[in-house]
């Protein structure tokens, strides 16, 4: 099969096209689908496991962590996908070879895979599972966000921010987001249920953006319940003191980035911090799946590119100033 496979740890170039063997010769074991991929999201982490060769990340290893694609065979006991289903999902790192998506085949378990919607494509389907997965791990089931509390993200306008804000607003958020100024249109045109873009948005790159925010939210009175953090660097210590400190009413961070900082501080608030890395679950594709059914979140593609130009997809992402998702089509 054709594949895009890492021959070094450095640049976008260490990214080849080859032929390889197809995943355990292409035979699914128990509770595995072969899955022929029609499209692969791309993803910050995909270039930094690039870069550092992180996790075993190393020449001869197939990025990519998002797949969309058509089930071509199903190992024993699977009872949920049959051949010719049109499935979406996150690969693993345990995969063989993998995670994979940058690739024709892909060897999943079974249970991390759903099926897509009727109405989204291949292109937009993959554009889904990692960001969608993450976001609505730490929004909903971390978070425990609630209708009518407010919520800051940090870096909305990226992928993981950009679905977080539809899963917000659907959830019935009041939602502030932070982003640069070369993303804020594209920030305000985000649909949600309730029209488009957060409700408050800040450029980051103001010097007291906590402070503009303090002021919007009624003087800091009435604080932020949550803060999701998409971004890292002091965005943690800068947004601490907009929480809500109350003895009855404590704000919660849920992070997805390694933050700055002495979090030690945390303790004096009683804050809680939730530290959220990516979860395999294909119970949480179920809500999702009902949302994306419903048009209450809507894949946001930025460009779609060929597999073959995996390495330039990387230069263009690594830029910043996100405008939804990287696709490659395979
Ligand atoms: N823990 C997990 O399981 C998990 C899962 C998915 C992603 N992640 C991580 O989460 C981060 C975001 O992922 P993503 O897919 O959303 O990335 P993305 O699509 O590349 O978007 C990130 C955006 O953040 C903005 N940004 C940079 N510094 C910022 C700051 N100080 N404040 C606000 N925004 C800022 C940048 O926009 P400008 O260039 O316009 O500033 C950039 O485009 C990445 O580091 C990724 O590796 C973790």
């Amino acid at each position: 099969m054709k594949a895009i496979v890492l021959t070094a740890n450095g640049g976008p170039e260490v990214l080849q096209l080859r032929d390889v063997p197809l995943p355990r010769n292409g035979q699914p074991g128990p509770g595995e689908v072969l899955v022929r991929v029609k499209a692969a999201g791309v993803n910050p982490i995909d270039y930094k496991l690039r870069q550092t060769g992180a996790a075993g990340m190393g020449p001869g290893r197939i990025l990519g962590v998002d797949v969309a694609g058509v089930v071509e065979k199903v190992g024993l006991g699977v009872t949920h996908l049959v051949e010719g289903d049109r499935v979406f999902y996150a690969p693993e790192f345990t995969q063989e070879g993998g995670p994979g998506g940058y690739a024709e085949f892909n060897l999943p378990r079974a249970a991390i895979v759903s099926k897509i919607p009727e109405h989204l494509d291949f292109v937009h389907a993959a554009a889904m599972p990692l960001v969608a997965l993450t976001a609505w791990e730490s929004l909903m089931t971390r978070g425990r966000l609630r209708p009518g509390e407010t919520l800051l993200i940090a870096a909305i306008n990226g992928g993981v921010g950009s679905v977080a804000l539809q899963i917000a607003k659907a959830a019935g958020a009041f939602v502030v987001g932070t982003c640069s100024a070369r993303s804020m249109g594209f920030v305000q045109s985000i649909p949600t249920v309730a029209g488009t873009g957060p409700d408050l948005a800040f450029d980051y790159a103001t010097p007291d953006w906590p402070a503009a925010i303090r002021a919007a939210l009624d003087g800091g009175a009435g604080g932020l319940d949550i803060v999701f953090d998409a971004a890292g660097k002091d965005v943690l210590l800068k947004t601490l003191p907009l929480l809500k400190n109350r003895p009855d009413d404590v704000g919660r961070i849920v992070t997805i980035v390694n933050p700055e900082g002495k979090l030690a501080e945390l303790y004096r608030t009683n804050t809680e911090l939730h530290y959220v890395s990516l979860m395999h679950k294909r119970p949480s594709m179920e809500p999702l799946r009902v949302l994306l059914e419903r048009k209450q979140i809507v894949p946001l593609v930025e460009r779609v590119m060929k597999l073959e130009a995996a390495g330039e997809a990387h230069r263009k992402l690594e830029a910043g100033g996100a405008k939804g998702k990287t696709v490659l089509e395979v």
